[in-house]
């Protein structure tokens, strides 16, 4: 943990202790003079929020100071429901780059995802030149070709062989004819590697989307990442990593003009004294079902 340099501006601050009630590992106490001060700077988790929460910007942490900071603008809920309503799955691409401000905007917001225990390990493999995409796709397509003609890995022909004639006709069937892709890999050592690493793209893809790209979650794509180890090392993923997914992005060749219906989900809402309802047999039932998966 680098220092923290925390510091209070003893003029401004108006010992409303919010900086200490929202301290969630409890750094931060009162002096003798009802300033706060870090009392156990070894339990900091760096998430800010002493920083984020004090309403007079009377506090600076890790040399970042309240002037510097953005303002936070409330939003409108209806634009974030209707991206989320027309966030698509993108399959249809212009072979062109995407222009360096937008890649550039993209790679700014990824260290804005949250992680657990704010471990922000996540390492970002980028692929944002298309020629580059097409010596990834063509050597990862004839690894796969090869593999399903001469029925040389199980894993392949159990996944692909469906796609054989695709893959002889030379379809993208993988990257989906996409200019660029993300990767994103985590330590094997972080506490919620793949739960981060999820978080971190929808964030992108919803991003991505309102800039107006489109993207596309590549499940094949994660499975190739496993194949092929070679991959890890093209994409300069670093030691002790491992890939957690994928996603294509790219110009949109395809317009969507209407959100669809999706099917609905289950939704059960908990009530109170619902502990004494439950049945003796169905709490053991889902105690093993737990114990065993
Ligand atoms: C975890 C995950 C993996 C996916 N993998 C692929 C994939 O490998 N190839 C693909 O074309 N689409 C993939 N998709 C896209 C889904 O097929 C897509 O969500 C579905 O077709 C519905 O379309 P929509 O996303 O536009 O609503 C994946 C989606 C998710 C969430």
């Amino acid at each position: 943990m680098k220092n923290l340099n925390f510091s209070v501006d003893e003029q401004k601050c108006i010992h409303c202790g919010q900086c200490i009630k929202d301290c969630m590992p409890s750094v931060l106490e009162f002096n003798e003079n009802k300033i706060p001060k870090a009392a156990n700077p070894e339990r900091c988790i760096a998430c800010g929020h002493c920083f984020s929460v004090c309403p007079v910007g009377a506090i600076s942490i890790f040399d970042k100071k309240s002037d510097d900071a953005e303002q936070i603008y409330s939003q409108n809920p209806d634009m974030i429901l209707n991206l989320i309503k027309s966030r698509r799955s993108c399959r249809q691409y212009k072979n062109e780059n995407v222009s360096a401000e937008i890649i550039n905007k993209l790679k700014n917001m990824l260290k804005w995802s949250p992680t657990g225990c704010n471990y922000h390990g996540l390492h970002f493999s980028i692929i944002d030149n298309n020629e580059v995409m097409d010596e990834f796709r063509n050597h990862v397509n004839t690894k796969i070709l090869s593999a399903l003609q001469n029925k040389s890995m199980k894993l392949i022909t159990e996944k692909f062989s469906r796609y054989t004639k695709g893959f002889i006709n030379g379809e993208d069937i993988i990257f989906r004819g996409a200019p660029h892709m993300i990767v994103v890999s985590n330590s094997i050592k972080a506490p919620c590697a793949k739960e981060d690493a999820i978080i971190a793209l929808s964030y992108f893809e919803l991003y991505a989307q309102s800039l107006g790209l489109g993207t596309c979650w590549c499940g094949y794509g994660q499975t190739c990442m496993k194949l092929f180890p070679e991959l890890s090392e093209y994409l300069e993923i670093p030691e002790g990593y491992q890939s957690e997914y994928v996603m294509l992005f790219g110009y949109r060749n395809v317009n969507y003009c209407r959100t669809t219906e999706p099917f609905d989900v289950q939704i059960t809402t908990a009530e109170k004294g619902g502990f004494e309802k439950l049945s003796a047999t169905t709490t053991i039932k889902r105690y093993f079902w737990n114990f065993i998966r």
